[in-house]
């Protein structure tokens, strides 16, 4: 056994805060302290009481007065478009069609994706983010680098193979028997091993014809229990092609629905402009809307009404997600402030512990993974992540003046990145690159 007793002040959500001053929503301990004992936390509280828990010849690492918490969570994200970020194009189809699909054919070289999937990992760790639901491309050779990559680093990383067979370059085209064949290959060699999860992944309805949707909806029923990821609603010339391209359906929702595809544990990216009808669907189903808002600003998509659909008498789930290389920003802290901002344009507040929850155990419970990731509590995984509001010299200054625990997220939220995470632990091993 390894054991090693992380001190600092510990921050863990055990629910979902129903306002700004909700205290019973969240662990708090000023001078805490984790017991890591073979890559899991074996004891959480104050120090004085975790302390004599551990062993004689237990390392102790001292974290004080930077907070600890659970490691962040990505629910959406692309590995192939690291190097899309910061194109510059009007609007949705443009960026995909100009930028991101030729970007995404390179991904046919096992060689290519190697390197960037080790690109991927560092950047991820660096910026605290200790598991992200990612798409690969369409190659499975991409999926292949990206999962041989996680099982090298010890992470909880969730991916899957894309499957698209039309309205995209020949490079990046599968067909609906290879889409299955290639995500079945995938899921036999890389779910369960090590941490990694699969997940049954059309990139969304354009560019999968109805017959590679009925294989997708034969993947969802073969394997009930992986994730689904998928794009829905982002942009109203998507909807209005995709609506066109499925003149049977409903609307937008409707198309995914049909396919056996709405459920629990099913992720929707963006899903920005829904009816109250499709709003219903998926509350009804179970299924997350992924909020991606550097993403939504960035390629001029919409206002996701965040607080809206969670007042609902159906709330939908609701995660949050960089959206790379559409969103602008590796940081979940980065995210978090653009999403504030997008609720204040629609005259919503959202207080920095909801932010905060969001983050780490709101992700966790939309990807029905609470009880190994999101929290610090007892017998779960030990990713963690250890953020120091007092990063910069301007944020120095704006700590000088900061009287509450509130106060400080807030502030790690707006002025934090990557240089405010002090160490990112992954199955309680020390994981921060340098920069
Ligand atoms: N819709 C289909 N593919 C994509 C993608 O790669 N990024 C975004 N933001 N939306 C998509
Ligand atoms: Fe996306």
């Amino acid at each position: 056994t390894t054991e090693t007793l992380i001190r600092g002040r510990l921050l863990s959500f055990n629910r979902a805060p129903e306002h700004a001053g909700d205290r019973e929503s969240y662990l708090y301990e000023e001078d805490g302290a984790l017991l890591v004992r073979d890559g899991r936390i074996a004891a959480v509280g104050a120090y004085a009481d975790v302390k004599p828990k551990a062993g004689a010849d237990t390392t102790e690492i001292d974290h004080r007065p930077h907070l600890i918490l659970p490691g962040l969570i990505d629910c959406h994200v692309h590995f192939p478009q690291m190097q899309v970020i910061a194109s510059y194009a009007a609007n949705l189809l443009e960026w995909l069609n100009t930028y991101t699909f030729p970007e995404e054919c390179r991904f046919v070289e096992s060689a290519h994706a190697e390197r960037i999937a080790t690109q991927f990992f560092d950047e991820f760790l660096r910026q605290g983010t200790t598991t992200a639901v990612a798409y690969c491309s369409v190659h499975k050779a991409s999926a292949d680098a990206f999962f041989a990559e996680s099982l090298k680093r010890g992470t909880l990383m969730i991916g899957g193979k894309v499957m698209m067979d039309r309205n995209a370059p020949q490079g990046l085209l599968d067909t609906p028997q290879l889409g299955y064949d290639e995500t079945r290959a995938v899921i036999e060699q890389w779910h369960g091993k090590g941490r990694n999860h699969v997940a049954i992944t059309p990139r969304f309805a354009i560019t999968s014809t109805p017959e590679q949707m009925a294989m997708t909806q034969k993947l969802a029923e073969e394997f009930p229990d992986l994730h689904i990821q998928t794009h829905l609603s982002e942009n109203h010339d998507e909807i209005r092609y995709t609506c066109e391209l499925y003149p049977d359906a409903t609307d937008y929702t409707d198309i995914y629905a049909r396919y056996g595809l709405l459920r629990k544990k099913a992720l929707f990216g963006h899903a920005i402009h829904l009816s109250d009808r499709e709003a219903d669907a998926m509350a009804e189903s179970g299924a997350v809307a992924v909020h991606c808002p550097t993403s939504n600003l960035f390629l001029g998509s919409g206002l996701f009404p965040l607080k809206a659909i969670q007042r609902r008498e159906k709330p939908v789930t609701v995660a949050v997600a960089t959206d790379i290389g559409g969103g602008s920003s590796y940081s979940m802290l980065k995210t978090m402030d653009e999403a504030y901002k997008i609720q204040q344009l629609l005259g919503e507040r959202m207080n920095p512990l909801e932010s905060f929850y969001h983050m780490t155990l709101g992700n966790a419970v939309a990807l029905d993974l609470a009880d190994r990731i999101g929290t610090l509590n007892e017998g779960t995984d030990a990713d963690i992540v250890v953020l120091n509001a007092a990063a910069t010299p301007a944020m120095r200054l704006r700590m000088e003046t900061v009287t509450s625990l509130s106060e400080e997220l807030f502030l790690l939220q707006t002025m934090g990145d990557d240089r405010a995470v002090v160490e990112t632990y992954v199955a309680g091993k020390a994981s921060k690159p340098a920069n």
